[in-house]
């Protein structure tokens, strides 16, 4: 991990959230001064003890050893939080409102504390939560009123990669009209190496928002294409390794399968497609980019219901809870949606998931979970992947087969080499990949 090389500086961090609890941690490997804020009282305990509110790799290494060396604090009182502070980060929560915007209440109340707190010492709010070009709006009005720089500092961690995501970041983005402000906040970033753009606030707000956008519609692309190739019998791995080969497209996020998820992908396209709308744009490929996100996971179910003749009371296993590996974060992810369209069809479901078990159970209160496949899978008529764990890429198919009642599998993450499956007596239905078994479905099941 890299040292930092410039004097340590006091930073406040308002969140132990996600970005919150990574940035804090982070800043504080590069030997700052942080202190981490959240009003969740129970949270801040639990840090106190060197319990960490979500699964991410490393952080409680990370958490631990800030604290061990002093460079990091906890706190629920934002007179503590401010009294030394000469940079606050504001890293809440927005929620979703009912209308697809994000909620910005967290944002404002977060900065009317902090103000009041800091009374008359300067310090610079750096915005850190994802709102649409408008949560530099939230914070205007403090911005007017008491006179402190504000710069927004988009955040670009992935969830299980967060940490490697903010010591090696692609770029830091500032924006700002205080240059003075946002040069001092790109101080702290210097130490990475990485290049830093500069730009006003609403650029950099649209920054973040496009990104998710983009990385979205790589997905629902390569859904579109994928649903092509299965009708003409093409395989939309090779398609994307050959689409991938061209630098001007890229490899990454063009893996085909039951679609995006998490807090960020599902919210943010939302919340953009939202807020064009507002301003009396049509954003048709956003609007796309959801309805076919979507329909992948009606489509997949729709493909299960059809290879068994019907849903009603046909056992399905749902391999996968977290919105992808690495996780316990089950906001928005695939398997909710497929949760919720076998429900309807009064399919009996059992779920598994190697982590996010708590998670979901906190949203299925009934829900049968399990953490072992093979024991979701036992007399199952279907196993549905919906996250690419390394335990169900290396699962043990002829014990999957043995314990299963009907020897169905539909990959939602294209991550079973459909040759092997079938060549174990399962009948294979991949995402955009030829389908053998199509022919034959209806006579093996
Ligand atoms: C995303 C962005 O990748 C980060 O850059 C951003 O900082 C973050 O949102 C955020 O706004 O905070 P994250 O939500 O952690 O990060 O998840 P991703 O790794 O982007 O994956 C999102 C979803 O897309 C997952 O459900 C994943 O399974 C799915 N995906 C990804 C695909 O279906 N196909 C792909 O090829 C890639």
């Amino acid at each position: 991990m890299k040292k930092h090389t410039t004097a340590p500086r006091h930073i406040t961090m308002i969140g132990a959230g996600h970005v919150g609890l990574v940035t804090a941690a982070c800043f504080a490997a590069l030997g700052h001064n942080v202190i981490c804020l959240d009003t969740d009282d129970e949270r801040i305990k639990g840090l106190h003890r060197g319990e960490m509110p979500f699964y991410e790799p490393g952080m409680s290494e990370l958490v631990l050893k800030g604290c061990a060396s002093g460079h990091l604090t906890f706190t629920t009182s934002y007179e503590e939080a401010a009294c030394e502070a000469e940079f606050v980060f504001i890293a809440v929560a927005t929620p979703t409102t009912p209308v697809g915007l994000p909620d910005l209440r967290n944002v404002r109340a977060a900065g009317a504390a902090i103000v009041q707190a800091l009374g008359s010492r300067r310090a610079i709010i750096i915005s850190k939560s994802t709102g649409p070009v408008g949560i530099s709006q939230a914070l205007e009005s403090l911005h007017e009123t008491v006179s402190l720089p504000l710069v927004g500092n988009p955040e670009f961690l992935r969830e299980g990669t967060a940490i490697k995501d903010f010591m090696e970041p692609d770029r830091v983005v500032l924006g700002s009209d205080d240059t003075e402000a946002s040069r001092a906040v790109g101080s702290l970033y210097e130490p990475l190496g990485k290049p830093i753009l500069y730009t006003d606030m609403k650029s950099a707000e649209m920054v973040k928002y496009a990104c998710n956008a983009f990385l979205a519609t790589k997905i629902s692309f390569i859904n579109e294409i994928a649903e092509i190739c299965e009708r003409v019998g093409a395989d939309v791995r090779d398609v994307a390794k050959g689409m991938g080969l061209d630098f001007r497209i890229g490899r990454h996020f063009l893996n085909a399968g039951v679609g995006f998820g998490g807090s960020c992908l599902p919210k943010d396209v939302r919340a953009l497609a939202y807020l064009a709308a507002v301003y009396g744009s049509h954003p048709q490929l956003l609007n796309a980019v959801l309805e076919i996100n979507a329909e992948q996971r009606r489509r997949l179910v729709g493909r299960v219901r059809d290879a068994l003749g019907g849903l009603r009371n046909k056992k399905v296993a749902i391999l996968g809870l977290a919105f992808k590996p690495d996780t316990d974060d089950i906001r928005d992810a695939p398997a909710l949606d497929l949760i919720n369209l076998l429900e309807y069809e009064e399919a009996e479901i059992v779920a598994c998931d190697p982590v996010a078990v708590d998670a979901a159970r906190k949203v299925f209160p009934r829900l049968n979970c399990e953490t072992d496949a093979y024991r979701a899978a036992e007399q199952a008529d279907a196993v549905i992947i919906a996250t690419e764990w390394d335990e169900f890429r290396n699962i043990d198919l002829p014990k999957l087969r043995s314990v299963m009642h009907t020897p169905l599998i539909a990959d939602g993450r294209n991550i079973l080499e459909p040759a092997v499956v079938r060549a174990n007596g399962f009948v294979y239905l991949g995402v955009g990949l030829p389908d053998e078994d199509k022919l034959r479905t209806s006579v093996a099941i």
